[in-house]
């Protein structure tokens, strides 16, 4: 396929490589330097491949393979691929976490594609937040883009037994303190455990935020879900090469397919694939910048009507390649369907019901049927109360059914160097009644809101046999993570929020069936207290750290900076954020 077969099209780069002038010879000249041939300026989209790999990201560590297997699509299919770095974002390594780094990528991603002679992307991603940092970046430039993930790992095994990361390591973690396996057994479960390329290979945030690019139609069909060692991971890689090429002659942007109704089968997708919360900030931010209007309310309502459909761990039973061998995420989706919106366009130009309507399930217990589901309604509450005015979350599949309404008294944390200093105290005056409480886990206090949410619990009720206990806290959960445990409460402890002013041996009470968490203190108590309250030191006060915390917005607008979403509330922004708004759009001028 050529550019003459489309005239109609203007491609971006021949702004850059088309000109006849001083600044085509410079554009062209300098590309040559590669041993590029002029056949390469003659009108080809230019595909950028956005590759996140990094090898301190070790669950994107294979992407320059899987970049080779896309231009190989790109060159079939008429395209001059190009590919280049963004920052990427290694989920073990980094610190303070990850996502205080997730907005500096999108804005890297979105810069690099638009500062340069790109037609179409092709966004290379696989652990947490390289995911959603990759899709608002994308967004926010809105040229024609498609998604390649990395894939999950293969399955772990330790003493002929299925271990998936994440989740076996809280597990593993409290048999070690609880005395149950040695020092030796928890080494070699290390190994055991990581013994591919890819990312986390249970529904954590990694597999959700995958599938939910595929379910809001920015993948190809059945591309989540395939494992990072299996060769057909280059072979959808390939296709979506290909594809690219295709979108930009379509003009296919991610503007026309990141649209509420995609917005609401990603919720869905979620809630029956038992995902993890992280999904609610990212998909909150990610409409905030295509302008969106997504509520927090959204996902509690959706997830009523949406059975939990998929037994992956760490809700379920299975690993993420068992649930490739069932047929993978197009099996989910086509359950689903009866509630979805299926006319949404997805990358490959057909409509998202269209994609799934062949899809055959090979084991119906991995992936259930709405007949048959694991439990009647998946997907996170959101709880609104006294203690969490802006709201909070709870996975119930990852919590127990027993603790759903409870009322305990507060053990408090004020931050998680207190948490990591007295949880194990045997002096600890708490009991497996106690509400466990961390403050300044949040965007501003963490900062970066840090995945400490599902507190560790006392070694001493360990010990005793308890195994899950209320935790509440302004931070977020890895998806691999288990327990009942409310989080993202905002406003957060560092912005003045109400769990700055709990005390040790308030009351709280959790009504998951009401969706209430409430402080059970009176109201004059509550104002007294927060009219006390100082704020806490800054962390930063210069640099990245400086610029995140004074723009950083709360957990129920998704942590994205303020002066990247592109409306508010569903409102188009005024003023200053208008203009600004202009000027973005505006042609670029060139450095020459
Ligand atoms: Fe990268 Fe889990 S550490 S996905």
């Amino acid at each position: 396929m050529s550019s003459s077969s489309h005239p109609t099209v203007k491609l971006r780069s021949a702004d850059w490589f088309g000109r006849k002038d001083k600044l085509g010879f410079i554009h062209r000249s300098w590309m040559k330097t590669e041993g590029f041939s002029q056949a390469n300026f003659d009108g080809k989209p230019v595909i950028g491949i956005c590759n996140s790999w990094s090898e301190l990201t070790n669950c994107n560590a294979h992407l320059r393979q899987v970049a080779e297997a896309v231009k190989r699509g790109v060159w079939a299919a008429g395209g001059f691929p190009l590919e280049f770095p963004t920052i990427s974002l290694g989920e073990p390594f980094m610190r303070p976490s990850t996502m205080m780094f997730r907005n500096l990528m999108a804005m890297d991603v979105e810069e690099c594609i638009r500062a340069n002679p790109i037609d179409g992307v092709v966004l290379l991603c696989g652990c947490d937040k390289t995911t959603p940092a990759q899709l608002m970046g994308a967004a926010s430039a809105d040229v024609p883009s498609i998604m390649v993930t990395g894939g999950p790992m293969l399955k772990g095994r330790w003493q002929n037994r299925e271990i998936g990361s994440g989740s076996d390591v809280w597990h593993f973690w409290d048999e070690l303190r609880a005395g149950r396996i040695s020092d030796e057994d928890f080494c070699e479960i290390e190994s055991c455990m990581s013994r591919s390329a890819g990312h986390c290979m249970v529904m954590g945030t990694a597999s959700t935020m995958t599938s939910i690019a595929e379910a809001l139609g920015m993948t190809l069909p059945g591309c989540a879900s395939v494992p990072a060692a299996d060769s057909r991971r280059m072979e959808v890689a390939e296709r979506s090469g290909k594809r690219i090429v295709e979108m930009v002659y379509e003009d296919l942007k991610p503007s026309a397919i990141l649209v509420r109704a995609a917005f609401e089968n990603a919720i869905r997708v979620n809630a029956a694939i038992g995902g993890s919360t992280n999904a609610i900030i990212h998909l909150m931010a990610l409409a905030g910048r295509l302008g969106v209007a997504l509520e927090l309310e959204d996902f509690d309502r959706i997830a009523r009507t949406t059975p939990f459909l998929a037994n992956i761990r760490p809700s379920g039973k299975y690993l993420m390649e068992d649930f490739f061998y069932a047929g993978g995420l197009p099996v989910v989706i086509r359950e689903l369907l009866p509630m979805l919106n299926r006319d949404c366009i997805t990358a490959n130009g057909r409509a998202i019901g269209e994609n799934v309507a062949g899809a055959k399930c090979f084991d119906t217990d991995v992936i259930r049927t709405l007949a048959n589901p694991l439990v009647a309604q998946g997907g996170t509450v959101v709880l609104r109360g006294n203690l969490c005015p802006d709201g909070a979350v709870l996975k119930p599949t990852a919590a127990s059914p027993k603790l759903m309404q409870h009322t305990g008294r507060a053990v408090v944390f004020e931050d998680h160097e207190d948490l990591k200093e007295r949880i194990d105290d045997p002096a600890l005056d708490v009991d497996e009644t106690c509400v466990l409480v961390l403050k300044h886990g949040g965007p501003q206090g963490g900062p970066g809101m840090p995945e400490w949410g599902n507190l560790p619990l006392p070694a001493k009720l360990l010990k005793k046999g308890i195994d899950d206990m209320v935790r509440i806290s302004d931070a977020r959960m890895s998806g691999t993570s288990y327990g009942t445990v409310v989080l993202h409460i905002a406003p957060e402890a560092a912005a003045g929020g109400p769990l700055a002013i709990v005390q040790n041996g308030d009351l709280i009470e959790l009504d998951v069936p009401n969706r209430k968490l409430n402080l059970l203190i009176s109201a004059d108590e509550m104002q007294q207290r927060l009219k006390a309250w100082q704020p806490p030191v800054r962390h930063y006060d210069r640099g990245y750290g400086r610029l995140y915390i004074e723009h950083v917005q709360q957990a129920n607008h998704g942590c994205d900076f303020d002066f990247l979403r592109r409306y508010e509330g569903g409102e188009e922004l005024k003023g200053d954020a208008r203009s600004f708004k202009r000027r973005a759009s505006a042609k670029l001028p060139s450095p020459f």
